[in-house]
């Protein structure tokens, strides 16, 4: 027998047994989630083989699956797709080619992979930001930043906070017929640690204030400081995101040494000064009542961690960190959370902390919803309840932007 074909037999069998993983009860469209669960996992898997047998590194596998699904610039009947670069960084602008009698709103679309993979060149990405620029009749703006580990924290950030600054020039917005009084700026998963940075230093300088109308998260991630959130223990085996995959490629943003990761899986990764900073994710107050079940509280361990990142006490790789006087200033904000997520917390708790300080918070939880839904809008899986999350999103912009 060939070994390709003892290959074949055995990742058939692997993946049969990802498959038959139990998913947790009430979710939507079990079997399908069951299938995009069982592909990550593998993926997983096949990371670690290569990168074992040094064929390819853990996270070039995910890249290299991400990039299989990119897609050209092409226009359709009622958008034109092009790219180019703002102040050097590649975007993709979805252009209506409906006529509009006034200006038009805009978004700045930031796309997730947890820092080290994806692209808004994806074909979900596309497909999202067609239907926002067709549906709102709105510029859409998807910013290409810098992957990890190649580019370590902050370029990400700072490749969107310089595509955003360009865009926003009076100039720039009036080629594209854009109302500068109409500009939400989206992210989903990693897209939305970097969409909610981006709105807080952009809200916080003082030539950008009040620039952005409007911010949309999906399911962010917001805060890698405490490890130990109920849903960082419920869903720590996924569906779809697990706490493994999430710790091992966020931290590629911050190193390579693997002693980061190793502390974080143990949640004793912070430094004794970092202490004061626990109230702003404490769980423990800021997370409503039916979220917590039967966790009990417990502080994480400080000062074990060797090494010293500074990164993980600032709030442009962790929007929570932000203090109360930053956050108020936070423009109308839409949060989609849901209930089979590892991050889900992350949400809720910026819930909380937006409302406590006055902001105008719209939060949808999706209660059967999965990490990730938006982007399986395309056979072989296609989840209805990504194109539900993908229409309360629009509804949402379409009455706030
Ligand atoms: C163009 O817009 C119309 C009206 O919204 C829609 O029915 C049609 O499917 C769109 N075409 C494409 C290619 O998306
Ligand atoms: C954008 O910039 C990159 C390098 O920064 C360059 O390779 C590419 O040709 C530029 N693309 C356009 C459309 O200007
Ligand atoms: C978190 O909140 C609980 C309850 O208010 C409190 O007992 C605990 O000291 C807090 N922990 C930190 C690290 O702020
Ligand atoms: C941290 O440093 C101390 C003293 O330099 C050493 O004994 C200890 O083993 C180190 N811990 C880790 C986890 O590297
Ligand atoms: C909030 O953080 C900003 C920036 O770090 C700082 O200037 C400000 O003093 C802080 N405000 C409070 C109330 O701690």
């Amino acid at each position: 027998m060939g070994c390709r074909t003892l290959c074949f037999g055995f990742f058939c069998v692997l993946f049969a047994y990802c498959v038959y993983t139990p998913v947790p009860e009430n979710i939507e469209e079990p079997w399908k989630v069951r299938f995009i669960d069982a592909l990550v996992k593998m993926t997983s898997f096949v990371g670690t083989l290569f990168e074992n047998i040094g064929l390819m590194k853990y996270e070039e596998v995910f890249s290299v699956i991400a990039a299989a699904h990119y897609t050209k610039p092409i226009s359709d009947e009622n958008i034109t797709v092009i790219d180019t670069n703002f102040s050097d960084i590649p975007v993709r602008l979805y252009l209506p080619k409906r006529k509009s009698e006034r200006q038009r709103p805009a978004v700045i679309y930031i796309h997730g992979g947890i820092f080290v993979f994806g692209s808004c060149k994806m074909s979900t990405s596309d497909d999202l930001n067609r239907w926002t620029a067709n549906k709102l009749g709105a510029v859409v703006v998807g910013i290409d930043y810098r992957l990890a580990p190649q580019y370590r924290f902050p370029t990400a950030l700072e490749d969107c906070v310089f595509a955003s600054k360009f865009f926003l020039q009076d100039k720039v917005l009036a080629e594209y017929g854009v109302d500068p009084s109409r500009i939400c700026v989206m992210g989903d998963s990693s897209g939305g640690t970097l969409a909610a940075a981006v709105v807080q230093l952009l809200q916080n300088d003082p030539e950008f204030k009040d620039r952005i109308k409007a911010q949309a998260l999906i399911y962010p991630g917001l805060q890698l400081i405490d490890t130990f959130l109920p849903s960082y223990q419920d869903y720590k085996h996924g569906p779809v995101l697990t706490r493994e995959v999430i710790i091992k490629l966020a931290c590629l943003y911050l190193t390579e040494d693997e002693t980061l990761p190793q502390a974080l899986l143990k949640n004793e990764h912070m430094p004794e000064e970092s202490r004061h900073l626990f109230k702003f994710v404490n769980w423990s107050d800021l997370l409503p009542e039916k979220y917590k079940k039967n966790h009990v509280y417990t502080e994480p361990i400080f000062g074990k961690l060797n090494a010293s990142y500074v990164a993980l006490m600032d709030h442009r790789l962790f929007p929570l960190l932000a203090n109360d006087s930053q956050l108020q200033s936070l423009p109308r904000t839409y949060i989609l959370t849901c209930e089979h997520d590892i991050i889900r917390d992350d949400g809720l708790i910026y819930v909380t902390r937006l409302r406590n300080v006055g902001v105008q918070v719209t939060h949808d939880h999706m209660e059967k919803g999965i990490h990730g839904a938006i982007s399986f809008t395309r056979a072989p899986v296609f989840l209805h309840s990504g194109l539900k999350m993908i229409d309360k999103y629009i509804s949402w912009l379409e009455e706030n932007l």
